[in-house]
């Protein structure tokens, strides 16, 4: 039986499944920058982006954090708990970097002295833009209450991957997440990829994701594969 495509996104396509508490989710090779205005293919990010997402969710939910991911189904699509994703994207950063470097006029690679949390309304044709607590509250994109819970979750996630990656000789600078409701519940969803982190070699700052895409630095796949092989010791 050929299952319900239930939505195509710029990296993933999210499928029904059989199992109604349950949807299956394919990872593409397309990337795009700057809401879709540049496109391209980076080859085999989605088995990356795949098995590495499989990876910080295994790592995140041994430490308490639930999350979405329930298992690896092949090279390129793992088995998610159904969710109804809040309309917040959650930026957690640790060094200025991207628009946070241009915002505050901070110059890219600059340590923050406290991580920095930010909340972005998850809305194309708006350009996700930078909102706040009290917008969130105003606008009904989730409660009060849900939104301590995902502070609590953001800050916490960042310290597990943070000390995580550093053992692999990697700077944790910023990344993105996303939260839904399953059962009640808010759990972390979407994916923790080299497509929503900044990754930099620890000692040569080398940058080890997305941006070597957005910025036309080269080596785009040797990054990506770099970081799979780092977490993961496989080699593609
Ligand atoms: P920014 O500096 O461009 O605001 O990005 C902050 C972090 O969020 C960075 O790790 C990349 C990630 N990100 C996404 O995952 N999706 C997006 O659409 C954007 C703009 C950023
Ligand atoms: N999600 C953004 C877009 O498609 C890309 C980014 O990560 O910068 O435009």
């Amino acid at each position: 039986m050929e299952e319900t495509q239930l939505y195509e996104g710029k990296a993933k396509k999210v499928f029904a499944t059989v199992n109604p508490d349950e949807y299956r989710v394919y990872y593409k090779d397309d990337a795009t920058a700057f809401d879709g205005a540049k496109r391209g293919t980076i080859i085999n990010k989605g088995i990356i982006n795949n098995k590495v997402s499989a990876f910080f969710f295994n790592l995140l939910g041994e430490q308490g954090i639930p999350h979405h991911f329930v298992k690896l189904l092949s090279d390129r699509e793992m088995i998610v708990k159904t969710l109804d994703i809040l309309k917040v994207e959650v930026v957690v950063r640790n060094v200025a970097a991207g628009s946070l470097a241009k915002r505050i006029g901070w110059e890219e690679g600059t340590k923050m002295p406290s991580p920095v949390l930010e909340y972005y309304y998850k809305n194309d044709d708006l350009h996700d833009p930078m909102i706040n607590d009290y917008h969130i509250k105003a606008m009904g994109l989730a409660t009060p209450e849900q939104m301590k819970q995902i502070e609590t979750y953001g800050l916490k996630i960042n310290e597990i991957l943070s000390a995580y990656l550093q053992t692999k000789k990697i700077e944790l600078i910023d990344f993105k997440l996303e939260f839904g409701v399953h059962k009640g519940q808010v759990i972390l969803g979407d994916e923790i990829s080299p497509d929503t982190c900044r990754l930099w070699d620890s000692e040569t700052k080398q940058k080890l994701d997305k941006d070597r895409f957005r910025r036309d630095l080269g080596n785009v796949e040797d990054a990506y594969r770099e970081i799979l092989k780092r977490l993961t010791g496989e080699i593609i």
